[in-house]
Parts: structure tokens; sequence; C-alpha cells
């Protein structure tokens, strides 16, 4: 009896259950029609504004001296949060999993004593420009095939002229731009 009764209910609950399902899928085929009307219309406006957007891509790369005329320092601290992971910035902050990177405007490449970097970047040569951080910076690997930089690179270029105005300002003796 008290089974019965339980299955009775639980197939008046299903019976319901069903029911809802059935005005929801009735109801959408009633009211489909209309809602589709107005994404399609929405669609030919998108692709008209996407056409323009395309063509962007084509326009010549800003050339680095003026990105830097340009660049925000205090937007460039921001996006160094994910270098921080890895650098100290600080005056006389100590190495990480990178080399402390106070003062590297300028400095020469692979010369902070003490740190092991790796013979892909000590075979680099030369100081640390403003055009080579910048090459850096957009993929390590590519300037020093085998470096230990587990970094996969900034492809914005007005964001890694942000991070070098940021470093210009991580020295004693800040290094002009380039003109
Ligand atoms: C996952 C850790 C990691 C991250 C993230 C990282 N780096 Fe590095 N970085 C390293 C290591 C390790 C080296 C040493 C590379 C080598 O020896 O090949 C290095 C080297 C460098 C050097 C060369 C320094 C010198 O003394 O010659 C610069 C400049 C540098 N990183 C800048 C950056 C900047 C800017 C960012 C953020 C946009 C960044 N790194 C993100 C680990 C990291």
């Amino acid at each position: 009896m008290e089974t019965t009764n339980a299955n009775k209910i639980a197939l008046a609950v299903l019976g319901a259950l069903l029911g809802t399902m059935a005005l929801g899928v009735f109801s959408s085929a009633v009211f489909a029609p209309e809602k589709a009307a107005k994404p399609g219309y929405a669609l030919a406006g998108g692709e008209a504004t996407a056409a323009p957007a395309a063509a962007a891509p084509a326009a010549p790369e800003v050339p680095l001296p003026a990105l830097l005329a340009k660049a925000d320092a205090a937007k460039g601290q921001t996006d160094v949060k994910v270098c921080e992971a890895c650098h100290n910035f600080d005056k006389g902050g100590g190495a990480k999993v990178g080399p402390p990177l106070w003062g590297v405007v300028g400095r020469p490449i692979a010369s902070v004593a003490g740190f092991s970097y790796s013979d892909a970047l000590k075979a680099v040569g030369g100081d640390w420009t403003y055009e080579k951080l910048n090459q850096w910076i957009t993929k390590p690997s590519a300037m020093a095939a085998g470096t230990k930089m587990a970094f996969p690179g900034e492809a914005e270029a007005t964001k890694r002229a942000d991070i070098l105005a940021f470093l210009q300002k991580q020295s004693d003796n800040p290094v002009p731009f380039p003109k």
C-alpha cells in the first residue's frame, strides 16, 4: 500500500515535470522564429563593422622611439607583475628565478655576478638597449634559443613600451629613450 502510494506520487511528479518540459519545448517552438529574426539583423550589422577592423593589422608597425614617446611607466609597473614572479626590480634586490633587473637598461647582457645564465643568453653579447630589451620581451626564445627565461613573450607593442618606460625608471642613471 505504502509503496503504491509513493509510486503514484512519484509518477504524478514525473508527469508534472514532463508536462513542464513539453510546455517549454512547445513555447520555444512558438517563440523561436521571433527571437531568431533579431540576431539575424544584428549579424548583418556586425559584418559591416568587421570589415574595417580586419584592415587594421595591415597598418605599418609603429617604430619603437614613437612608442616610447607615448609610453606610460605607471601602466608598465602593472604590466611587470607577471615578471615579478621571477624578477626583482627594486634597488638592491637579489636574484629570484631570474636575475635582478634594477639598472638593467644599458647594462651588459648576462652580467649579474653570481647568476647562472644560460649559454644562449651569454652568447648574445653587447649591452641591453631599449631595442634589444624590446626584442627580448617580444619573444625571449627567438632572441636566445635555449634561454632559461620561461616566459613566452608579450605580443602587444604598446605594453612592451610601457614596460620599457618602467624599466627606465628603475635606475640611478636613467638612460634616455632613443630618438
Ligand atoms: C618564469 C620566470 C621568468 C619570467 C616570468 C620572466 N623572466 Fe626574465 N629571466 C628569467 C630567467 C631565468 C632569466 C635568465 C635567462 C637566461 O639565462 O637564459 C631572465 C632574464 C631576463 C633578462 C636579462 C637580464 C640580464 O641580466 O641580462 C631581462 C631583461 C628579463 N629577464 C626581463 C624580463 C621581463 C621584463 C619580464 C616580464 C615581461 C620577465 N623577464 C619575465 C626568468 C623570467
